[in-house]
């Protein structure tokens, strides 16, 4: 046996080097042991599920000639609707079927459409009945095969879409433009110019005090025209004026004349940069209105930017036109009219859609930036105990897990992983449901609702608790609560450190205190012995301490830390200690004695013996 004990160390070397590699605040601190209790599977897979979260009443999910009402607080199913394709003439091709793409409010009524066996329709739901509606404008509302790439915006009663408009005309099967399909006249769309091979990622409307001054912003990427850098493709912001009446020019006048363009960087100015937009969210908090944008880069590492609407804005509202001669119009493009949009001021807009300047993120950095691949992002604002408002980031790798990261005064800080579903499958659909504080995920076998204040992951002890650093749990009564279900003032929270715990948190080890749980243990004589101790944070440091005496390691798997004793030659206790947040304390500790028990001494050595080759067989695996 002497011989496994230079292979122990050296395992335990190599992991602390790979530790050392990885960002550790951005690793999930902690598991959560069961987040797929709340799971709830869908009938039948359905691979192009949309999602629509109604107000009032139910989570819908539409799938292939289906559409699925779930309960809208445990998402449990309510009732199964079956909207076929009406009579067609496309057997044997690949979408000949109805495909729910879309499922919301229109013009005032719970609207549904479909694929319709390439037919795009609309059905109105009146009274758990559908019936079809007669639009001139389905086919832009609706694509005529699932999956498509397009972009819908719905805005009190104006409805815009990129999917084109049915053209006789080959030649016109066109560059996809951004188009208001229905509202008050006149219908815009944006120019030719705008955009290159676009992929939609998002649009959103940016309200302003001055109703005139409401701003629509359409995130996309497209190819670089490689004039200014030399990235295949780029993320870019298109600003364009919601009240806008179009240009004085008559060739253009149902242009969009207000619509620019700039490149939205993620990244700083020295380094790293993440060019491929993944995902937005608008948060309208407490502390001013944030876009947030995950970006990844070419190997799929991730990075969230966050931007003022101000700067977006200010930077629209300053820069010159990239290419444009000097020229001193009267008025600048991009200016909101009340009146048509004199035509010098339009020409130049569409001969010159991009912006000099590109939109940084603010302070110029990224929030954050990890390996990990996150395909969705929604953040929530939430006052903790202290008053302060802290912002939690909710994003979706590409694995089916869930990440809450945390933007704390010292960095952002991942401290949980949630594992909402059964079976693995790529996220779908995340959606944040502010007034509640809880987000609904969707894959396309299972739905789930999780609350954003669930405690249960660190209800172990007062300092599992706090240490979480979650803003909405804290301590009280022996229980780790909501802090908004709980309006005790009491309440402990350690979210900027200082906090304590009455009475297990200590910085120094208390060497025999009995708050530690402890275990008496006879171990055999002249064998190779294991303890076990738990050890969930991935933030945390633990380590084994016999007597006085620190031990060299502790190997870490699957939320345990082993201690092996090649041979207990120093009866006593031993104890497990973990490290975090410049505290210390004592997990629990073993009393080792030394009289013989042969049962015993075959079982643990098999164990240990066992585990050692396991471990040793992954890393070579690894290397
Ligand atoms: C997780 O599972 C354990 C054991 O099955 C159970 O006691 C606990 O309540 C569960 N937690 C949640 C949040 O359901
Ligand atoms: C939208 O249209 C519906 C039906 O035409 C109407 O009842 C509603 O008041 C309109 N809403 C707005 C915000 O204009
Ligand atoms: C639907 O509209 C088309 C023209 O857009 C018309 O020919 C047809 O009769 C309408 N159908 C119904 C049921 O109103
Ligand atoms: C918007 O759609 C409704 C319902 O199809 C239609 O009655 C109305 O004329 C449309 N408005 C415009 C401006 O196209
Ligand atoms: C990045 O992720 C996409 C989608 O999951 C995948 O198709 C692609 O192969 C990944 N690229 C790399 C370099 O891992
Ligand atoms: C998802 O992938 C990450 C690494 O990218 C891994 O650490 C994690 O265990 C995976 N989760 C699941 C549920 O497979």
């Amino acid at each position: 046996m002497e011989l496994y004990v230079p292979v122990i160390l050296n395992i335990c070397a190599l992991i602390s080097l790979c530790l050392a590699y990885q960002n550790l605040r951005m690793t999930p601190r902690i598991i959560h042991p069961n987040s797929s209790v709340w799971s709830v599977p869908l009938p039948k897979e359905e691979k192009n599920a949309v999602f629509y979260l109604s107000p009032q009443s139910a989570l819908y999910v539409g799938g292939e000639e289906a559409l699925y009402r779930l309960n809208r607080l445990n998402c449990t199913p309510e009732k199964n609707y079956k909207i076929a394709a009406g009579s067609h003439t496309c057997k044997g091709k690949p979408y000949c079927q109805n495909h729910v793409t879309f499922v919301g409010q229109l013009l005032g009524d719970l609207t549904v459409c479909g694929t319709n066996a390439y037919n795009p329709s609309c059905w109105r739901m009146d009274d758990e009945r559908f019936q079809k509606i007669n639009m001139t404008w389905t086919e832009q509302l609706a694509p005529r095969i699932p999956g498509a790439n397009y972009n819908i915006l719905i805005t009190g009663n104006q409805t815009y879409s990129t999917l084109p408009r049915k053209s006789n005309n080959a030649a016109s099967i066109m560059k996809p433009i951004f188009r208001m399909i229905n509202g008050t006249d006149p219908l815009l769309y944006t120019g030719d110019n705008l955009m290159n091979k676009p992929h939609f990622v998002k649009s959103l409307v940016v309200e302003k005090e001055n109703r005139l001054q409401d701003k629509i912003l359409l995130f996309f990427t497209e190819d670089n025209s490689i004039t200014r850098t030399t990235e295949k493709r780029v993320s870019m912001v298109a600003q364009m004026c919601k009240g806008e009446r179009g240009s004085e020019k008559p060739s253009t006048r149902y242009v969009f004349s207000t619509a620019l363009k700039s490149r939205l960087i993620c990244g700083n100015k020295k380094a790293q940069y993440y060019p491929d937009l993944q995902d937005i969210y608008f948060l309208q908090g407490k502390t001013g209105n944030v876009i947030y944008g995950l970006f990844t880069d070419a190997w799929n590492h991730s990075a969230v930017c966050s931007y003022k609407t101000e700067d977006i804005e200010l930077a629209f509202s300053t820069s010159s036109l990239f290419g444009a001669s000097k020229k001193n119009l009267n008025i600048r493009p991009g200016t909101c009219l009340s009146e048509l949009t004199p035509e010098v001021t339009s020409d130049e807009a569409s001969n010159f859609p991009e912006l000099t300047e590109w939109i940084w993120p603010s302070g110029n950095q990224e929030v954050f930036q990890t390996l990990t691949h996150y395909r969705r992002i929604v953040v929530d604002e939430i006052t903790a105990v202290n008053q302060e408002s802290y912002r939690v980031l909710i994003l979706a790798t590409d694995n089916g897990t869930v990440h809450k990261v945390v933007e704390q005064n010292d960095g952002a800080l991942n401290i949980l992983e949630l594992r909402p579903f059964s079976q693995k499958g790529q996220i779908l659909y995340l959606e944040l449901e502010q007034r509640e504080h809880a987000i609904y995920v969707g894959t396309a076998r299972e739905v789930s609702r999780l609350p954003l204040d669930d405690c249960t992951a660190y209800n172990t002890s007062c300092v599992d608790c706090i240490q979480s650093r979650d803003p909405y749990c804290g301590w009280l009564q022996g229980e780790c609560q909501s802090i908004l279900t709980t309006k005790s003032h009491r309440i402990l929270q350690n979210l900027t450190q200082g906090a304590m715990c009455e009475q297990d948190a200590i910085t120094q080890p208390i060497i025999g205190d009995s708050l530690a749980p402890r275990t008496d243990v006879q171990v055999p004589r002249k064998t190779m012995y294991s303890l076990t101790c738990p050890a969930v944070s991935n933030h945390a440091t633990y380590s084994w301490k016999n007597g006085d005496v620190e031990m060299e390691c502790c190997m870490r798997q699957n939320g345990i830390c082993y201690l092996f004793l090649e041979r207990v030659t120093n009866p006593g206790k031993y104890q497990c200690l973990v490290q975090e947040m410049a505290t210390e304390h004592v997990i629990l500790e073993y009393d080792l004695m030394l009289p013989n028990n042969a049962t015993r001494m075959q079982y643990n050595w098999f164990l240990g013996f066992t585990f050692l080759l396991l471990t040793v067989m992954q890393h070579n695996a690894l290397l």
